[in-house]
């Protein structure tokens, strides 16, 4: 890969700037019209209306928010992050079975090892956090007499007969994935996707387990040296070096759903839960993205699997700081046409972020190869719903 293919970071072109344009406006025109009724309601008047006309109008305000309640739009927000947080719990669960503080393949550990030594106990935190928040939002439902999502009936896929699988069915696949590594790009870049700029891969990660597969070819006791030797820990190391990249790619992309969705929400309460859960995904990624980069730095760059071919090369090596491994914070971009570049998630306009644009980054993942036309139905609906979604007064 040249330096030139690495930085991809081309200022957008005009039709998707357009593009980015309209459906920004669209979405900006809505948070504006909540602004306009907070007008309405007294609030922006505070300055020159003292501060009891400012109280009565902020409880006003706040009596009108309590009152209006969940929409439909808002209900079916809320029931296609269960499914992706329950589509997130099924994978994560299956990192932690392999690699987490109570994982059950020493082999995998060590080579997660690798890239911190926290690896079982960061992958533990982040499948507990997943199964909180789709049991939370599954009992949110619930408590507004909303029906619940269940993907249980979807949990069919054999899980990996290596140490650590299990035996229980899964709803995802993590045996061969393509893994999009762009949002390594993404976030060291000016430019935002929401006008039109794209990026290339920064590892290319195709066809690529991220769990191990069978003992037979990573035996489950090994140790993992850096550099690894044998063939086993080589295949072992990319294994845990895909895991460590698709950890990132997952959570990214939940960074830029939640901030989507939230665009969308009409109830203050239902605003609240997106917002917070989508924090923590945000959080998730940031941590991931430092993780993943120490697979493509010294000393542990340089890793090929013997399987696959897929390498891991050391992007401190070229590119310069669009491939930088300790850059992890996002890069200011743009953001606002016409005002200056902000550091923020992106994307977040539905066509590269919404609930559709999720199942579709999902399912060029690999991550539900297996699955039935049912489940994709089920899903698609689910997202559907969910996209055409729009913020109220
Ligand atoms: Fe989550
Ligand atoms: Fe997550």
């Amino acid at each position: 890969m040249t330096v030139q293919d690495l930085r991809a970071t081309t200022r957008a072109n005009d039709a998707g700037q357009e593009r980015g344009n309209d459906e920004l406006q669209t979405l900006w025109s809505k948070v504006v019209g909540r602004r306009s009724f907070l007008r309405q309601a007294g609030l922006a008047g505070a300055a020159v209306t003292g501060a009891g006309a400012v109280t009565a109008a902020g409880a006003s305000a706040k009596a009108h928010r309590a009152s209006a309640g969940p929409t439909e739009g808002d209900f079916a927000i809320l029931r296609f992050l269960a499914a992706a947080e329950l589509i997130e719990s099924d994978l994560w669960e299956q990192y932690a079975g392999f690699g987490g503080v109570d994982g059950a393949n020493d082999a995998y550990i060590a080579a997660l090892e690798n890239l911190d030594s926290d690896m079982p106990q960061y992958i533990s935190d982040n499948t507990d956090d997943e199964e909180s928040h789709a049991a939370f939002i599954n009992a949110y439902l619930r408590s507004k007499g909303q029906r619940e999502v269940n993907l249980d009936a979807f949990r069919t896929l054999r899980p990996s007969t290596a140490t650590g699988g299990g035996n229980a069915k899964r709803l995802t696949n993590l045996k061969s994935l393509n893994v999009d590594t762009s949002w390594y790009l993404r976030y060291r870049a000016t430019t935002n996707p929401d006008f039109g700029a794209t990026f290339g891969q920064a590892v290319t990660i195709n066809n690529q387990p991220a769990i191990p597969l069978s003992d037979t070819e990573t035996p489950p006791g090994g140790s993992a040296p850096v550099p690894p030797t044998t063939r086993a820990q080589q295949r072992m190391q990319a294994i845990a070096n895909t895991a460590g990249f698709h950890f990132a790619m997952i959570e990214q992309g939940g960074s830029s759903l939640y901030t989507t969705m939230a665009l969308k929400v009409t109830s203050l309460e239902v605003l609240r839960i997106v917002v917070a859960i989508g924090g923590v995904e945000t959080n998730h990624f940031s941590l991931w993205h430092d993780k993943a980069g120490n697979a493509v730095a010294d000393p542990l760059a340089g890793v090929t699997d013997p399987v696959t071919g897929v390498s891991f090369p050391n992007l401190n090596n070229s590119g310069g700081e669009a491939t930088q491994t300790n850059l992890i914070l996002p890069e200011p971009c743009e953001f606002i046409p016409g005002l200056p570049d902000c550091s923020v998630v992106r994307p977040t306009i539905d066509s590269l972020a919404g609930a559709m644009a999720a199942v579709r980054g999902l399912t060029a993942d690999r991550l539900f190869d297996g699955q039935s036309a049912t489940f994709f139905k089920t899903i698609s609906r689910l997202a559907r719903e969910a996209d055409a979604a729009e913020r109220g007064l």
